[in-house]
């Protein structure tokens, strides 16, 4: 017999940041200062990359350990240890769409209760028969970060320097109940940043988050100092 979801106790939702979820939305702005003209530049990418450093989440440290990780109002990314690798899974369910989260040690549909093992395949309600959409992972070992592809989820940035005044206007694609950041790199890999907007063209630059809504939205960072990168992150929330 099924369990029945309300008598189950759910994990609730830890809201510290887990990880950054990275629309790898680079704006090559050039390696001269920042007074050159610039207008219209984006970045061509389409697919977003969740990364992760598997030294924030200990329960992937054992065989069967799993998380679930929110960025908006999407279906959860989940992510479990198998015996010698790691999966990446679409946390909806293919019976009717409802959100999979992780439960001891498994996987559970919040809408009828199917159980799905830490490889996306039911083994128990309505959903038997079917298998958890997977991502693309990557272990880069070395540095001990997980890398998850997720399509369709990248938000390119549009880069305008406003007219007369020093600053870039960053518009881009927000995600449904995601909270936004601005980061800067001064390299396309290396260190990067948190950088302070504004969220009209001469407000002041101290606001350093935005709750997206999916529309397009546009801040305004200062363009003083050297070229380099821009990206628009995603906080991502742990369940
Ligand atoms: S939607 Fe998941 S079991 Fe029905």
């Amino acid at each position: 017999m099924l369990p029945c979801q309300s008598k189950i106790d759910l994990p609730t939702r830890r809201e510290f940041l887990a990880a950054l979820f990275t629309g790898m939305a680079c704006c090559r702005l050039g390696q001269e200062t920042w007074a050159q003209p610039m207008t219209g530049l984006m970045s061509p990418a389409t697919d977003g990359k969740l990364s992760l450093k598997l030294a924030d989440f200990p329960v992937l440290a054992s065989e069967g350990g799993s998380i679930g990780l929110m960025y908006g109002t999407d279906f959860p990314v989940l992510i479990s240890r198998l015996a010698e690798e790691f999966v990446a899974l679409r946390g909806e369910c293919p019976h009717a769409s409802g959100t999979v989260i992780p439960l001891n040690g498994s996987f559970f549909c919040t809408n009828h209760g199917s159980v799905f093992d830490t490889e996306g395949i039911a083994f128990s309600g309505p959903a038997v028969g079917t298998q958890l959409p997977q991502y693309t992972l990557t272990h880069h070992e070395a540095s001990g970060l997980l890398e998850v592809t997720v399509p369709n989820m990248a938000h390119s940035i549009t880069v305008v320097a406003l007219s007369g005044a020093d600053r870039l206007a960053l518009t881009f694609q927000s995600i449904s109940g995601a909270k936004h950041e601005v980061r800067f790199r001064a390299q396309l890999t290396g260190a990067e940043s948190v950088v302070s907007f504004a969220s009209t063209p001469t407000g002041s630059l101290n606001v350093t988050e935005l709750s997206g809504d999916g529309t397009s939205k546009t801040v305004y960072v200062s363009r003083s100092g050297q070229g380099g990168f821009f990206l628009v992150n995603a906080k991502v929330t742990q369940l």
